[in-house]
């Protein structure tokens, strides 16, 4: 039995953790006859703080700690500034349990096309620096009341931190055994310390691992790369702020936000990890019951898989490729479906 605390937060947050949790549930009782996760709910988020001034109680990551993982929805509400509701809830999280990787997979199911022409066959994953870096919360403000108006905004680069995630990246290309190629990207050319050191992490890291090929880009070049020949990459590595726009890009060429999934980890089991799909609160497509559940539904997949319930995780991707298949999809993917109509198909396909 595992413990999973669920935040669904906001916008189409709460619309599409449901589905999550529901699907979750439902393989778990296919495969096992029982329900192996046990849910709690957590109202924390935008709504919560109109009504008490923080995002989430004094103590939400003692509560947290005793979890084994956390299912989040989305958080960021058109009312409340975007810089206080993620420092208040999204990102205390992955620092406080230290989740210093975000692996991001960009896939294109089959039966989905990809916006760029030719491009049926994509397969490559982000592994995301998610600890320090650009999001190290380094800085301040001074002279905010006159013309010397100051912001200063520090990058941290540690070896140890550059290390751990490169590692990561390496070892996941080696038990993905697909391509076995591991991309870094960086900006070295501008950013002369902290990428510099990157760079250098990176070149020691490969000497570790003779069989895997290795690629080292500058991120403008990488973008376009990402364009013109997305097939060539396997496991790409990159800082905090670059793995978070890459991996909109990378979703944006797979299908697009409905089906990127996300986890945020720290490899110690003691400490919970999280799951969220990699997409915002959307609050353009809030309220119309017609946000895309699979970003979601594949995120609580990838928790089971790495809460060790790898059948579950199989199962769900199963289920989400044959309902895709079925055409049962949501606009974002050319359909017509609701998300409770796309939440029901997967479901079907569990148990059919
Ligand atoms: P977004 O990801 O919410 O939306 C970008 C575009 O993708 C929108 O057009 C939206 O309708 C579409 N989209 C996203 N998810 C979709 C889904 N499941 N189905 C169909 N379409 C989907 O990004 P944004 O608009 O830049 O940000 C909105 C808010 O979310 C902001 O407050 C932002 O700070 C926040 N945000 C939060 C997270 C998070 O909680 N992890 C991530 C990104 C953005
Ligand atoms: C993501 C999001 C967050 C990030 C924001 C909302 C702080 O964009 O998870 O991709 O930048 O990490
Ligand atoms: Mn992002």
């Amino acid at each position: 039995m595992k413990k999973i605390a669920v935040i669904p937060g906001d916008g189409i947050g709460k619309e599409v953790i449901d589905g999550a949790v529901s699907v979750l549930s439902k393989a778990s009782v296919v495969l096992y006859k029982e329900n192996v996760f046990k849910f709690n709910y957590f109202d924390w988020g935008s709504e919560y703080y109109i009504r008490n001034g923080q995002m989430m109680p004094g103590d939400a990551l003692d509560q947290l700690s005793e979890f084994d993982s956390i299912l989040l929805g989305a958080i960021g509400h058109p009312s409340v500034p975007d810089h206080i509701t993620l420092n208040g809830l999204l990102l205390p999280i992955r620092r406080k349990f230290d989740q210093y990787v975000s692996v991001r997979p960009s896939y294109l199911w089959k039966g989905t096309n990809s916006v760029l022409k030719n491009n049926n066959d994509l397969d490559f994953v982000i592994i995301r620096e998610n600890s320090e870096g650009e999001y190290a919360n380094l800085g301040g403000f001074v002279h905010l009341d006159n013309d010397y108006a100051t912001s200063i905004q520090t990058a941290l680069f540690t070896k140890q931190g550059c290390l751990r995630i490169i590692k990561y990246a390496f070892e996941y290309a080696k038990q993905r055994g697909n391509k076995s190629k591991v991309t870094s990207i960086t900006k070295s050319n501008a950013q002369a310390y902290g990428m510099v050191m990157w760079d250098n992490c990176f070149k020691e890291v490969s000497k570790d691992y003779p069989d895997i090929e290795t690629e080292s880009l500058l991120v403008d070049a990488a973008c376009m790369d990402m364009v013109r020949r997305p097939e060539t990459f396997d496991v790409i590595v990159a800082s905090n702020l670059f793995g978070d726009i890459l991996s909109d890009l990378g979703a944006g060429i797979t299908g697009g936000m409905g089906v990127a999934p996300s986890s945020n980890i720290n490899p110690d089991l003691a400490v919970p990890s999280m799951f969220e799909p990699v997409h915002g609160s959307a609050p353009d497509i809030t309220g119309q019951g017609i946000a895309n559940p699979l970003a979601s539904i594949l995120s609580a997949a990838m928790m089971s898989d790495y809460l060790d319930y790898k059948e579950i995780n199989n199962l769900i991707r199963k289920s989400v490729q044959q309902s895709i298949l079925d055409k049962i999809l949501t606009k974002d993917l050319g359909g017509t479906n609701s998300t409770e109509e796309v939440i029901k198909g997967v479901e079907y396909n569990l148990e059919n």
